[in-house]
């Protein structure tokens, strides 16, 4: 294993190169104006892993957009590493945020990446941290460094609810049989602050309508008359949060697993600059629930957010209407033993009870998913923080984070194993939002660490 820190500056240019032409197919699973893109891309993936060594690759179909499988069994004897990620992005939308088109990839220099950035959709947020896994395949096959079985399973719906991978898991148990699950879908704390993600929090998605008069109307001959949509539907998410922003649907907090202030504690003691976060954000306050510090608010809590709020006239100029009806997208960020099924439900009941007589709501769930919290005392754990200790030179701080990965607790239930996250990306990267990136030094440290977490869990798992 020695090697690897040469392997990686011989063939760095490539890895490179080859990420880009990936970055440049423009998967975006939520439209399908690229359903041909997305489809290709999994072709793209496929061959990728044929020539990183895997021994039997396939494209599997599924009711949505394929997944693909690929694997490398060396010995039934030893363990399996089944090594998830996605190949499809989120839209690039809006485009004119963006410095260069989001499909064509460009390397910049930022404070953060000193060594250089990949800018382009996806480039994080996955295809660049899936891809690692694939480069350190190659390393691992090329060397005869391979310790163990490796499986992957790349899908192409993780940014639309990850359905058809939920079908695919519960058909195919023994085809996907392994004894630890590996995941680069998640960030860490500042290059030289490697962390490993312990946990991920829950979600439940859902767009409300609210209807009023059954046309739009004049709004100075029925103005003050007839109820207003948009004038309730803002009033009622207002109501969601009390003066404390404490959620105010009943129930809500019911289940919320409250950490000990041991626990609060130890989570304190990660780094973190309160000063830097504001001034990264151009904000002169953070702002949430009270009793707790930022980085609690962003992890170990539930939350309710707006995503979009729609509805009357909002072209050029002004024009005098009382709409007949209005919208919204709304999610719920949940912490783990908070039941996604049973939130959207109380949200449903909450949101249909608040609403006065003169409107009628309707709420329509989208996707969801549980939360997710591993432990450390496990030898997946405890292979990945030596990991981290061989090529950081520091032993990685465990943090719970606030994003989400539904299919990490299906996983769970279906398969019996326990996933481990080993994410690269920075917060400051922009995943979802205009200038995504991903920087050469967390790409590269990607490829060097992933072999010794299967070095270690090898050998800890004897
Ligand atoms: N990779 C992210 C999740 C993530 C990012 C977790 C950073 C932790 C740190 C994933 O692709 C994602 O965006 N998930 C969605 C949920 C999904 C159902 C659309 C999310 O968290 O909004
Ligand atoms: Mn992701
Ligand atoms: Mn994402």
């Amino acid at each position: 294993m020695s090697d690897i820190k040469n392997y990686i500056k011989a063939n760095k240019n490539r890895f490179i190169n080859e990420l880009i032409e990936l970055l440049k197919i423009p998967s975006v699973s939520a439209d399908p104006a690229y359903q041909q893109d997305v489809l290709n891309t999994a072709e793209a993936v496929k061959d990728r892993l044929e020539k990183a060594g895997c021994d039997f690759v396939e494209i599997c179909e599924t009711p949505g957009y394929p997944i693909v499988y690929g694997e490398k069994i060396i010995d039934n004897n030893l363990p399996t590493i089944l090594v998830y990620g996605h190949y499809d992005v989120q839209p690039a939308d809006p485009l004119d945020l963006w410095d260069s088109p989001a499909f064509e990839p460009v390397i910049k220099k930022t404070a953060l990446h000193p060594e250089g950035a990949i800018f382009a959709r996806g480039a994080c947020d996955d295809k660049g941290q899936m891809y690692m896994h694939i480069k350190a395949m190659e390393y691992m096959t090329t060397t005869g460094n391979l310790p163990c079985n490796v499986k992957f399973m790349i899908e192409g719906e993780e940014e639309v609810g990850s359905e058809s991978l939920g079908w695919f898991v519960k058909n195919n148990h023994e085809k996907l049989a392994n004894d630890i699950i590996l995941i680069s879908d998640t960030g860490m704390i500042a290059n030289d602050i490697p962390s490993i993600t312990t946990g991920l929090r829950g979600l439940s998605y859902v767009e409300v309508e609210i209807t009023g008069p059954n046309r739009d109307l004049h709004s100075g001959l029925y103005g003050g008359a007839v109820a207003n949509p948009i004038n309730i539907l803002t009033k009622m998410i207002a109501s969601l949060h009390d003066e404390n922003n404490h959620i105010t649907i009943p129930g809500f907090y019911e289940k919320v697993e409250e950490l000990s202030r041991a626990e609060r504690d130890e989570m304190a003691k990660a780094p973190f600059s309160l000063e830097n976060y504001k001034k990264a954000l151009a904000i002169d306050a953070v702002y949430g629930e009270k009793g707790y510090t930022t980085n609690e608010r962003n992890s170990i809590r539930p939350t309710l957010d707006v995503n979009g709020i729609w509805g009357g006239y909002t072209g050029e100029g002004a024009k005098t209407v009382i709409a007949s009806k209005a919208y919204a997208k709304i999610s719920m960020r949940l912490v783990p033993n908070q039941e996604w099924h049973e939130i959207t439900e109380l949200f449903t009941k909450h949101f249909e009870c608040i609403a006065p007589e003169a409107v009628t709501v309707k709420v329509t769930p989208h996707h969801g998913g549980q939360g997710y919290v591993t432990p450390i005392n496990t030898i997946g754990y405890k292979a990945a923080s030596k990991a981290y200790e061989a090529t950081f030179g520091k032993t990685p701080i465990p943090q719970r984070s606030g994003g989400s990965i539904p299919i990490v607790s299906l996983f769970e239930d279906e398969l019996r194993s326990k996933t481990i996250l080993m994410g690269f990306g920075l917060d400051s990267d922009a995943i979802h939002s205009p200038n995504e990136h991903f920087g050469i030094f967390n790409y590269l440290k990607g490829i060097e660490t992933i072999p010794y977490f299967y070095k270690y869990f090898t050998e800890l798992s004897k």
